[in-house]
């Protein structure tokens, strides 16, 4: 278990005055830092399919970017390359641990663990992002620049690279293992490797209106809701046959008004789009042999512990969760009222005891859901 120490700063200074604000170095934030895992296990994770990953190196004074998966890496040589492999929190436990320290941030708001490899001199260029990330330095050295928010001119300096322009550092500073480095959305950095490096990173998301907005419509053409029509009985005699008058205007705007005031509709919306998971998950392969309900209580009861599948993304409203309503993976799943205690630990605990899970186990449609989601792999117990 890591624990994050931010010198001279609560979790609640640093959510107050930096989080979405301001870059923060933070030095040994992680003490007696080790990788979790090795350069080895990262190309190796690089070299699966499902797995998205990118190689980034310049070659001849021009930036490359490719996408993986990738098998070899000896035409690269020993400088100037860096690998970058995402959500490896979904295929590596121990990995996924790194991000338990920044629960002090909900789980919804997260993206995932990046990883890392850099050799002398690697990196991905100057580049501004979009959402919050946490960069811990893992073994070796990388130096970090972090400009001031601002006007940038961003250009893509390859196909699959978007670059900015040089800027001004807030923060210049050599990162060692342990050293985080937080940057909030829209401030320019680049990190180079001093010498052959790991980083680790834990990157939370942002939506775009639009996006939400595009999410919106698929949900309810998925569900086949909102097919009410626009009405206009007993409508005044027209004068101007080319204009949209304001009351035809406010007639459009209220029909997208009342669907999004309907709070049973966009709280189902809410949970099933920001659980959705954005990169594949490690599930279980459909011909694996299921446990029966009676084993998976035997399981418990002989002390092992239930632990939910790395980036499976699993929440609930504080609105609906008395009506013992969570969302999994996209999915809407409605249990009893009576179970809302044990579904908020399912939600909030990464591993779950006997003790955390019997009074659910009381209940047969708890047993039945519980066994139906560790056999598609979403929860899996300890191996012996
Ligand atoms: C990297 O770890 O090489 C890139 C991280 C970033 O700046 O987004
Ligand atoms: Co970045």
């Amino acid at each position: 278990m890591y624990s994050l120490n931010i010198p001279g700063l609560s979790y609640e200074e640093f959510l107050l005055n930096y989080w979405q604000q301001r870059p923060l170095l933070i030095r040994q934030g992680f003490e007696h830092f080790n990788d979790t895992i090795s350069a080895d296990e990262l190309a190796g994770l690089a070299a699966e399919e499902e797995i998205e990953s990118r190689l980034v190196y310049r070659k001849a004074g021009q930036w490359h970017a490719e996408h993986g998966p990738f098998e070899c890496y000896d035409h690269l040589g020993t400088k100037g390359w860096s690998l970058i492999v995402q959500s490896v929190d979904h295929w590596d436990p121990r990995a996924a641990e790194l991000i338990r320290p920044f629960d002090f941030i909900p789980n919804w708001r997260l993206d995932d663990l990046m990883v890392s490899f850099a050799a002398p001199g690697g990196g991905v260029g100057p580049h501004i992002d979009n959402y919050d990330v946490f960069i811990i330095q893992g073994s070796g050295k990388r130096h970090w620049r972090v400009g001031d928010r601002g006007q940038y001119k961003e250009f893509a300096a390859h196909d699959a690279l978007l670059h900015t322009e040089d800027f001004e550092a807030i923060i210049d500073a050599e990162l060692e293992a342990g050293d985080i480095l937080y940057i909030p959305p829209g401030f320019p950095h680049e990190g180079i490797s001093t010498e052959q490096s790991m980083s680790f990173s834990v990157g939370f998301r942002t939506t775009r209106s639009a996006d939400l907005f595009a999410g919106l419509a698929d949900f309810l053409a998925e569900h086949d809701y909102g097919k009410d029509l626009i009405e206009d009985p007993a409508r005044s005699h027209c004068r101007n046959p080319g204009e949209i008058n304001n009351t035809d205007y406010l007639l459009i705007k209220n029909k997208i008004d009342a669907l999004i005031a309907n709070d049973s509709l966009m709280h189902q919306f809410v949970g099933e789009y920001i659980s959705r998971a954005k990169h594949t998950l490690d599930l279980l392969e459909e011909n694996e042999e299921p446990f029966s309900e009676n084993e998976v209580l035997e399981n418990l009861l002989q002390g092992k512990l239930l632990h939910k599948l790395g980036g499976l993304r699993c929440f609930y409203l504080q609105q609906e969760i008395e009506d013992g309503i969570i969302y999994i993976d996209g999915e809407q799943i409605v249990l009893a009222a009576s179970l809302s205690a044990v579904l908020i630990s399912l939600c909030d605990k990464q591993t779950l005891s006997r003790e955390q899970l019997s009074s659910g186990f009381e209940n047969e449609l708890f047993a039945s859901f519980i066994t139906g989601q560790i056999n598609q792999g979403r929860w899996y117990f300890d191996e012996d």
